[in-house]
């Protein structure tokens, strides 16, 4: 087969060949390669980076179609304070946000990105947000000098040649992404296997929706379709457009008579979402299924019906990989027993992966994340982790084995409810229900989680992470909080709100609650509420189910237990309130007034 000519332009559209021809007088790549998207393309370009040492080929009998990719050791996650949103007005980013003024700040990006492809591909990404063509779907186009970048969105969004032709068609407005790993070579010099830059900076200008990354290949700070376009950008284009961006989960419950309900759910990281999205019921309930939609992101928006529907606009899973085992998320290491890129995992002698918690035994010896011999003595000597706590798997969704058959559907599936969670070992209960959508509202907007070694800061205490939304809302959070009331006006049928904590501990620190394939029971009690058949008691902070509304086939679980898990402890809740004043004083000159009377008759309850 004849190989195309790649600087050919893949678009007849005007405007996008004037950007592309702009940006690359900017950046000064030596080449430019449209991406058509196709598997010959991945292929080529994967065979590339094992040539140029950023790719090692995974052994084929076990682990088929992958490849392991090591990054700088100063690039191995989201950098939330090199993160910008350069709203024209410090006010309109509030008070979560880094803000710089846009017009510095583009002569900043003006004067980084000056020649920063030198001696690199600059590649043409057309990128789809959702099933292409859906209505509910967006389009960007990044322009990267990263081929590893583009690899890994062909497994995370729809690409190439047929999001050209929704572009060339002129159907929608099209995001601007400009990334760059600011590495240029100058002519002979040789390459890093992972080139980056240790000064990063990540911006967004919500008005012009445009984005321009700069430093780093990891994922969060590249993959500019999932946390820059998905939700930080798309936030800005649901409230002007009366849809909603969020960090959820969907799933879908399929219950023995066939009936199939869709819960929405939004976790702060280290809280278990992509297990949540992959559950897998008990023995005991026969019969019933979980589907998988998606594990990170949710698009929500009203039908001509008033019908809140959603779509996972991602096509793959960028998840953590240690902790995953077939014990943990059997689904999860289908998804990426074939076709995946692992990044900063261990490497095993015989050309496989292996990182903390997939298999009781570790392996004899393996290389570590940074390539250094690594063996389980060295561990119990010095504590060192063979693969980084945020190594990351990329796989292709439709390789899990309980992805929901509807997944892809353009109209998205239809939200019966919405649950939020943290990781909490006091005062909140493993569940309840909030009385209506404001009280639901609120209860997004004062989530809290106990900070765990993955972030800065002490360990145990609760930050507020509102709606897991702080690191990705890319407006005011108080103009967040009023969006969120606001939908309800055009709902027919709001969806019922829950709030769940698997970590609550009794006295002695230990955890109350099974977790894992357990929370299936708390999940049918979710379904049967927002389908309204089953019961529950009121509570001065919401519904909550007793004892025998809750499924306990298959498990022994005391009475006792279950009382010291919901239980409601006023003085508890008391240090609580006063924790979301704290929030809410932060966001004051833009909080809804809903949510000001929300926690004044939740202090009259009390
Ligand atoms: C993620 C995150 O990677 O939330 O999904 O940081
Ligand atoms: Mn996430």
């Amino acid at each position: 087969m004849r190989s195309r000519d790649v600087s050919k332009p893949l678009s007849t559209n005007p405007h996008l060949r004037k950007w592309v021809q702009k940006m690359a007088e900017l950046t000064q790549p030596a080449a430019i390669h449209w991406v058509d998207g196709s598997q010959g393309e991945y292929d080529a370009l994967c065979a590339q980076m094992v040539e140029s040492g950023t790719f090692i080929k995974l052994n084929e009998q076990l682990w088929p179609g992958c490849y392991y990719a090591r990054s700088d050791a100063g690039d191995v996650a989201r950098v939330e304070d090199r993160t910008y949103v350069c709203s024209l007005s410090r006010d309109s980013a509030g008070p979560t946000n880094h803000w710089v003024d846009p017009f510095e700040m583009r002569r900043k990006l003006k004067t980084l990105f000056s020649g920063a492809m030198a001696g690199r591909t600059m590649y043409v990404l057309p990128f789809s947000m959702g099933p292409v063509g859906s209505p509910m779907a967006q389009i960007g186009v990044q322009l990267t000098d990263s081929p590893y970048v583009v690899v890994s969105m062909r497994i995370m969004a729809r690409i190439g040649l047929p999001v050209f032709r929704e572009i060339d068609r002129e159907a929608k407005r099209v995001v601007p992404c400009l990334h760059s790993v600011g590495a240029p070579l100058r002519p002979g010099q040789k390459d890093v296997p992972w080139p980056c830059k240790p000064e990063k900076y990540i911006v967004h200008f919500p008005e012009s929706r445009e984005i321009w990354s700069y430093g780093s290949g990891y994922g969060g700070n590249a993959l500019l379709g999932k946390k820059c376009f998905a939700l930080r950008i798309a936030s800005n284009m649901a409230r002007d457009e009366g849809w909603m961006a969020e960090h959820m989960l969907i799933l879908g419950v399929e219950n023995p008579q066939g009936e199939k309900t869709y819960v929405a759910a939004a976790f702060p990281s280290a809280c278990g979402k992509t297990n949540f999205a992959m559950l897998v019921p008990p023995a005991a309930f026969q019969g019933w299924k979980v589907w998988t939609v998606g594990d990170d992101i949710a698009w929500l928006r009203p039908d001509a019906n008033g019908r809140l529907r959603a779509i996972n606009p991602e096509s793959g899973f960028f998840g953590v990989v240690p902790g995953t085992s077939v014990k943990t998320n059997p689904n999860a290491m289908a998804a990426l027993a074939k076709n995946t890129i692992f990044t900063n995992v261990a490497l095993t002698p015989e050309g496989g992966v292996w990182w903390e918690g997939m298999t009781e035994t570790p392996p004899s010896e393996c290389l570590d994340w940074q390539g250094r011999p690594w063996t389980p003595a060295l561990a119990r000597e010095t504590g060192a982790k063979a693969a980084h706590p945020n190594a990351r798997f990329t796989a292709p969704a439709s390789q899990c084995p309980t992805i929901d058959p509807d997944w892809e559907k353009p109209e998205g599936v239809p939200i019966s409810a919405i649950v939020f969670g943290g990781r909490r070992a006091t005062t909140m209960p493993l569940v309840y229900q909030a009385f209506n959508w404001s009280a639901g509202v609120y209860m997004g907007a004062t989530m809290g989680s106990e900070m765990t070694a993955a972030a800065a800061g002490a360990l145990g205490k609760v930050r507020r992470d509102p709606f897991a939304m702080l690191p990705f809302c890319g407006y005011h959070m108080g103009d967040y909080f009023r969006h969120w009331i606001k939908m309800q006006r055009s709902l027919s049928e709001t969806p019922r709100i829950f709030h769940v904590n698997w970590f609550r501990k009794d006295a002695e620190g230990r955890f109350l609650w099974p977790g894992f394939s357990d929370n299936m029971r708390v999940l049918k009690w979710i379904v049967d509420r927002a389908r309204g058949r089953a019961l529950g008691r009121e509570t001065p902070i919401g519904w909550q189910p007793r004892y025998e509304d809750l499924e306990w086939k298959g498990l022994e679980f005391s009475r006792e237990t279950f009382d010291a898990l919901q239980s409601f402890d006023r003085s508890a809740w008391r240090s609580e309130i006063i924790g979301h004043e704290e929030l809410f004083i932060d966001l004051h000159s833009h909080l809804p007034k809903e949510l000001i009377y929300e926690r004044e008759l939740l202090i009259c309850r009390m």
